[in-house]
């Protein structure tokens, strides 16, 4: 363990990013608290954590439900006794035009990628508060810095990310660290969701070029890892081969 192992929950834990970023952080030696909804996943993951000597544990957890984002961050500070750093890190991207009117994925990404990062805060800020400091660390996107066709609410909710990171920092500077960190293509299975035909055969194109999931672990472990004084704002991370 590092001589300032941390207590880091990781939302949307069970594959891509998240996952990637708990298996980086234990490796770091921090204790890290795994949510998502596929358990099983999440229990395995859990598993191999402890067999590589690092320490995990997990809780079935929908972001979407501020309830239990707020009962995903007691049960780790039952366990652990405090909070250091939440990774905001689910999120959902059921591209298409505006023009298809799928209305019901947008609310899902509006749910997810903002609501579920709202509740994160609010579930971790009182507990960070009460014992004088903490980080949030929350997932945008390169979507966060612009906008392409059948991308416009995927998009929104990242510059949301931003904007609602932004507030955060200013409104707690010398108590919460807050960081942004936003991946360009990145391996994992956030396209799956995709209906459209259509933006999902132009993703195929646009995805051909990615980096692991580890490259944003990395970024993120980069961030956790600075002195307490030290806030890294914002990092955006792309596939060098990658204009977009
Ligand atoms: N991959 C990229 O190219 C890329 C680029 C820019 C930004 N990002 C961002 O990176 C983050 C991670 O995505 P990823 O690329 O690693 O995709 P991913 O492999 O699809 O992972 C998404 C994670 O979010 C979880 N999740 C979805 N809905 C949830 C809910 N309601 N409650 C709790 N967890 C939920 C999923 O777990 P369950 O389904 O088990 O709940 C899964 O663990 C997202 O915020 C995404 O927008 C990714």
């Amino acid at each position: 363990m590092t001589q300032t192992s941390k207590v880091v929950l990781v939302t949307g834990a069970s594959s891509g990013i998240g996952e990637a970023t708990a298996l980086r952080l234990a490796a770091d030696g921090h204790r890290v608290f795994l949510g998502a909804r596929r358990t099983e996943r999440l229990e395995k993951l859990a598993a191999r954590i402890a067999e590589d000597g690092g320490t995990a544990g997990f809780r079935r957890l929908d972001v979407t439900d501020a309830a239990d984002v707020q009962a995903f961050v007691s049960a780790a500070v039952e366990r652990w006794g405090r909070l250091d750093v939440i990774v905001n890190n689910a999120g959902v991207m059921p591209l298409s035009p505006l023009s298809e009117l799928k209305v019901a994925e947008w609310d899902r990404m509006l749910d997810v990628n903002v609501r579920g990062v709202l509740h994160g805060i609010a579930a971790a800020l009182p507990v960070m508060r009460a014992q004088g400091g903490g980080h949030v660390v929350n997932i945008a996107s390169v979507g966060a810095y612009e906008v392409v066709p059948t991308a416009a609410v995927y998009c929104a909710t990242k510059f949301a990310v931003r904007a609602l990171s932004e507030g955060l920092r200013q409104e707690s500077a010398g108590d919460i660290r807050v960081s942004v960190v936003s991946p360009g293509v990145t391996e994992s299975e956030l396209a799956d969701s995709i209906s459209d035909p259509r933006a999902r055969e132009d993703m195929k194109t646009y995805r051909s070029v990615a980096v692991p999931a580890s490259a944003i672990a990395d970024a993120i472990a980069f961030a956790v890892s600075r002195p307490a004084e030290v806030d890294v704002n914002e990092i955006v991370v792309r596939p060098a081969a990658s204009a977009q």
